[in-house]
C-alpha cells in the first residue's frame, strides 16, 4: 500500500509547458546509505521506489517520456557485489511495480547494452518491454549499459558501413540523419535534464541529446528526491527561457 505525501510547496506549474521528456542521473544512493550506515545496495534499493514515484508522477503531469541513467558502462568499475546488485534490481523493481505502471499506461524501453547482463536481467527487461509496448502513457526509458560517447560512436560505425556499401552519399550524413542512428532515435528531445546529489557533470549521459537541453543539479540526494522535487525541477524550467541559439525576445 503507498500512501501520497503531502506536498509542502505548491508549485504553481504551467500545464502547457510541461518538459516532453525529462532525463535523470540517479546520483547519491552510495551517500545516502552511507549516512543511515548502511552498505551502498541499500541506497540503490531504495533509488528505485524513486524511479516508481517518478514515474507516476510525470505521467500524472503528461510528461511524455523520462529517461533515467541506471548503469553507465563505465560503472562496472565497481566492487563486482555492488554490481551484481545492481543487475538485479530489475527483477525487484518489475516484480514490485510493473502491474501498476500497467495501470498507469506506462510503456518500458531501454537503451544500451543489454546484452552484456546476465540473461535473467535481460529477460526481465525484454519481458516488461514486450507487456507494456502497447501502452500511450509516459515512456520510461533506463539507460542500463549505457555510455554516450560509445552510443554515438556506434552510430557512426553504422553510418560509415552504409556509405562503404554505397547506399548513401556524404550528403545524406546530416544531423537529423545521424539521430536516426542513436539509440533514442524514437524518443522525443529531451528538454530537461536533472542530476540529483548535487554533483555537476554529465558522466557521459545522453551526451548529443543534451545539447539544448536545461540542466537542473539539486542537492537531494536520489533515495530522497520525490513529487516535490519534481514539481520544483518543472517550476525552474519553466522559469527559464530558452533560445535553441537564437536571442533573447
Ligand atoms: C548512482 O549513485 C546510482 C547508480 C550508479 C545506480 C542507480 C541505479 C538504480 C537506482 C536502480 C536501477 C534500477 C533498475 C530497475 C534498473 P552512486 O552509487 O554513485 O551514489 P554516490 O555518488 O552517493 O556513491
Amino acid at each position: 500500500m503507498f500512501f501520497k505525501k503531502k506536498m509542502q510547496h505548491d508549485y504553481d506549474l504551467d500545464m502547457h509547458n510541461i518538459p516532453g521528456h525529462i532525463a535523470f542521473i540517479m546520483d547519491g544512493n552510495g551517500r545516502w546509505a552511507k549516512k543511515r550506515k548502511m552498505p551502498r545496495t541499500y541506497g540503490h534499493h531504495e533509488g528505485t521506489k524513486t524511479i516508481r514515484t517518478l514515474a507516476l508522477e510525470a505521467n500524472r503531469l503528461g510528461v511524455k517520456a523520462m529517461t533515467v541513467y541506471a548503469f553507465s558502462t563505465e560503472n562496472f568499475k565497481r566492487e563486482a557485489s555492488e554490481v551484481e546488485y545492481i543487475f538485479k534490481l530489475p527483477k525487484e523493481f518489475f516484480n514490485l511495480y510493473l502491474k501498476e505502471l500497467m495501470e498507469n499506461n506506462v510503456q518500458i524501453r531501454y537503451i544500451g547494452h543489454l546484452e552484456m547482463a546476465p540473461i535473467e536481467t535481460q529477460n526481465i527487461i525484454k519481458e516488461a518491454i514486450q507487456r507494456t509496448s502497447v501502452n500511450s502513457g509516459l515512456i520510461l526509458t533506463f539507460a542500463f549499459i549505457y555510455g554516450g560517447r560509445d552510443e554515438i560512436v556506434e552510430a557512426t560505425r553504422i553510418i560509415c558501413e552504409k556509405y562503404k556499401n554505397g547506399e548513401i552519399s556524404l550528403s545524406d550524413v546530416t544531423e537529423d540523419y545521424f539521430e536516426q542512428h542513436l539509440m533514442t532515435k524514437d524518443l522525443p528531445p529531451v528538454d530537461l535534464m536533472v542530476r540529483s546529489s548535487g554533483e555537476c557533470r554529465l558522466s557521459n549521459f545522453l551526451p548529443w541529446q543534451l545539447a539544448y537541453a536545461e540542466f537542473i543539479f539539486d542537492e537531494t540526494l536520489w533515495p530522497d528526491f520525490d513529487e516535490e522535487h519534481l514539481h520544483r525541477a518543472i517550476a525552474i524550467y519553466q522559469g527559464r527561457e530558452r533560445r535553441f541559439g537564437g536571442v533573447l525576445k
